[in-house]
């Protein structure tokens, strides 16, 4: 179960077009042997223990701290240096994030030329590695201007399953890590909960309104809906499904599902009206709790998660039902067409609003709160390839091997 299994000969998985005319017994009995491989690990469970021992590693170090104290401005500049998903929709999303979300004195700009006066260099990873750079070298061209108090960030929030590269070429580049995952420099989640302080909560317990809080009354439909647009299946959704449809009603809608015929708002909009919400992510990868956790706590809803890594560190304790919490998908199923039938049950899912309150983080404001904060040290990743094996994702599976290989 180990990180050192997954394969990554390739920076991304969507690898079509390789053509084994030579060595296509080779290739085949290859094929047959992931198969197998990929048949049992879907049936291996990973139990407490054994994600204990994953969290024994050592404690290797991928950053150096350099020495010299950080630059702090008052207004620190922050250049978008590349697209993202070969877009610069991020920046003309985020442009007013220093005005409007958070009014911590940043500015953000896209424009390269300025990279002589940005304190902050962004460079997101698809962007500067793609699958036509990895076979000719590195045609990324990086800025030839570098000031020393200039801060290089790594950007990546994609689960890392979709990483399949080595960076070894990049050791040294970067000062700082932007991700989901927890060890980031710049740590930016899907969603997040704070914790109410004693007074809010004070207030909480007295609040009629969520005294009397009926979430499954407020529920018109029985059972579950998913929503899945990225049809291929790196944790096994579909198996997972397909089970619990024995227990439960189970709607799919989205591009893998009956789609969105009257457009994307419409399906949202049907997406409260169900008791639960599949909130199945596509890859399982420590840290990796997407938005459709944190949308599904949102909207009132129960999610319905198959996480075998723990996560509660991330997610509200309380909060959902992880299939894998039970001795089998059966046993999950049977437990959730019990709590789609109990009322008391189903609402005692959100006792967590007594003791938690959904709040935002923003990865742009995260940014910027340390490019002022001086207790932030100088550093640069000697190791990026180790930081990113450092991370564990749930063994890849048949479904994507076949996929990335044809
Ligand atoms: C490597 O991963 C382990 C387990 O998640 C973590 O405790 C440790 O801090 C990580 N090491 C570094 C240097 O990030
Ligand atoms: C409903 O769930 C509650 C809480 O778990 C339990 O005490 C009660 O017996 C259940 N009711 C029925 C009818 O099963
Ligand atoms: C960033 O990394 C570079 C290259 O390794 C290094 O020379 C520089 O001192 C680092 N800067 C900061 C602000 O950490």
């Amino acid at each position: 179960m180990g990180k050192g299994k997954l394969k990554r000969d390739g920076f991304w998985s969507r690898r079509r077009c390789i053509a084994p005319s030579r060595y296509w017994k080779l290739f085949v009995l290859l094929l047959i042997i992931t198969v197998v491989f990929g048949m049992l690990s879907d049936l291996t469970y990973m139990s407490t223990e054994q994600v204990g021992k994953l969290n024994d590693r050592t404690e290797k170090q991928f950053k150096t701290i350099v020495t010299g104290e950080p630059v702090l401005r008052t207004s620190p500049k922050i250049l978008l240096y590349t697209n993202f998903f070969g877009s610069m929709k991020w920046y003309h999303e985020s442009k007013d994030v220093y005005q409007t979300k958070c009014p911590l004195g940043c500015t953000l700009t896209n424009d390269k030329s300025q990279i002589e006066s940005a304190d902050a260099v962004v460079y997101h990873l698809s962007d500067i590695a793609s699958q036509s750079t990895i076979k000719s070298g590195f045609s990324f061209s990086f800025p030839k201007y570098r000031r020393q108090d200039q801060v290089w960030v790594f950007f990546n929030i994609e689960p890392l399953t979709m990483i399949w590269g080595d960076m070894t070429v990049w050791q040294g580049m970067f000062n700082w890590t932007w991700s989901y995952t927890q060890n980031s420099d710049v740590y930016a989640p899907y969603g997040s909960a704070t914790t109410l302080n004693a007074e809010e909560a004070a207030v909480a317990e007295t609040n009629s309104e969520l005294l009397n809080a009926d979430f499954f009354g407020a529920k018109t439909e029985n059972g579950g809906i998913a929503m899945i647009s990225h049809c291929t299946d790196e944790a096994r959704r579909y198996r997972i499904i397909g089970t619990l449809q024995k227990y439960i009603p189970v709607r799919i809608i989205g591009r893998c599902g009956e789609g969105c015929p009257d457009g994307y708002l419409s399906c949202n909009a049907l997406l409260p009206k169900y008791k639960f919400y599949l909130a199945f992510e596509n890859s399982d990868c420590e840290d990796y709790v997407s938005e459709k956790y944190w949308r599904s706590l949102a909207r009132g809803q129960i999610p319905i998660v198959a996480w075998k890594l723990y996560h509660d560190d991330i997610a509200i304790p309380g909060s959902y039902i992880n299939v894998y919490d039970f001795p089998s998908i059966d046993a999950a199923g049977s437990y959730i067409q019990e709590v789609n039938k109990n009322k008391t049950l189903y609402n005692s899912y959100f006792k967590w609003r007594f003791t938690h309150k959904l709040s935002d983080v923003s990865g742009f404001c995260e940014l910027c709160r340390k490019l002022k904060d001086d207790a932030v040290p100088r550093m640069v990743y000697h190791d990026m390839n180790g930081w990113i094996m450092n991370q564990t994702c749930k063994p890849v599976t048949v479904s994507l091997i076949v996929y990335v290989l044809f």
